[in-house]
């Protein structure tokens, strides 16, 4: 099984880095849609499912089991396909079309959980549900991205990537969601870059820095739920982004930097812009932010005006990443 996974180790990671054209500062972007599904989620899905392994957690006769309706679950797919395991994603009806179709072709089983918990969401029944399948079936491993470190860990590989292709770096921009992309970068990239600000980048609505819920529309970025490694983090400064400025900037990325890009990337270019505007950016400084996924999975969305218009009254989605 270790043989089958390592065979894709080099189609994760490694992705390319862009210097965009932009005169107000040293603009740089790191597109891990280059990733081996499409996503930065190919990291921590990679590292979980191969630390599990070494520890013995996970055998031939393993089922994996996740709550997701987005990217992590779409990489763990893929991942199990590879090495012949068994994969049960749980989702809920707030996943886009596009992402439950794929789902469907790459596992032999999809649980759509279709019932609110009381938050008014569905993750908390999703984990409910894993739990109890997880309880009732055996041989079933829950990677459990909130909680595993395995998740931040995979993110050493980015920092020491970019430690190696930039030579100074003052800020970076960083889309948060299970918490992982930005404990496990913000580590690296600050023992290569002692000086670097770390700008957490989170959605109005999402309660990961103690701000309060509110329906969100947008996946891929934000939680209504606090990570638990977010606390090891290092985080210089947190930024809340609208979801009509995330839209506002993803169509930017494309009419400016010929970039299609999915809404956690729009949501940190928002946030450099909101730091040009303001000053705190310097015309001399270096900045990097993330492009976790492409805009194919939003056409339905975040690229639908008529989705724009309808946006404060469009359901809650919760976790879907
Ligand atoms: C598109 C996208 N951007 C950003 C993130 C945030 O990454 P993390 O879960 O590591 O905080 C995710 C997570 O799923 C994502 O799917």
């Amino acid at each position: 099984m270790i043989e089958n996974l390592k065979k894709l180790e080099h189609l994760i990671g490694r992705t390319p880095l862009m210097k965009l054209s932009q005169g107000r500062c040293n603009l740089f972007v790191k597109l891990e849609y280059h990733n081996y599904s499409g996503s930065i989620k190919d990291r921590a899905a990679y590292n979980i499912i191969e630390a599990a392994i070494k520890r013995g957690q996970i055998t031939e006769a393993t089922r994996i089991v996740e709550s997701s309706s987005g990217n992590f679950a779409i990489s763990l797919a893929m991942i199990c396909k590879q090495i012949g395991l068994h994969f049960t994603a749980i989702i809920d009806p707030n996943i886009n079309s596009e992402y439950e179709k794929i789902l469907r072709l790459l596992t032999d089983r999809v649980v759509k959980v279709e019932e609110r918990d009381h938050t008014g969401g569905y993750l908390l029944n999703r984990i409910a549900r894993v739990k109890q399948i997880c309880e009732s079936e055996s041989n079933c491993f829950w990677p459990n991205q909130y909680e595993n470190p395995d998740n931040y860990r995979a993110y050493y590989s980015l920092g020491y990537e970019i430690g190696h292709e930039l030579e100074l770096l003052d800020y970076a921009f960083v889309g948060v969601s299970s918490g992982g992309t930005i404990t496990g970068l913000s580590m690296s990239l600050k023992e290569y870059f002692p000086k670097i600000k770390i700008v957490a980048v989170d959605v109005e609505g999402s309660v990961i820095f103690g701000k309060p819920p509110k329906k969100r529309n947008i996946s891929g970025i934000g939680s209504s739920q606090k990570p638990e490694h977010i606390n090891l983090a290092m985080i210089d400064d947190v930024v809340h982004v609208s979801e009509q400025d995330i839209v506002q900037a993803c169509y930017n990325l494309i009419n400016d930097h010929a970039i299609f890009a999915g809404a956690s990337s729009g949501a940190s270019f928002a946030a450099i812009s909101s730091y040009l505007t303001t000053g705190t950016i310097k015309q001399c400084d270096n900045v990097l932010f993330l492009c976790p996924d492409k805009g194919s999975g939003y056409l339905d969305t975040v690229y639908n005006p008529s989705w724009f218009l309808t946006l404060s009254a469009s359901p809650l989605v919760d976790g879907t990443i």
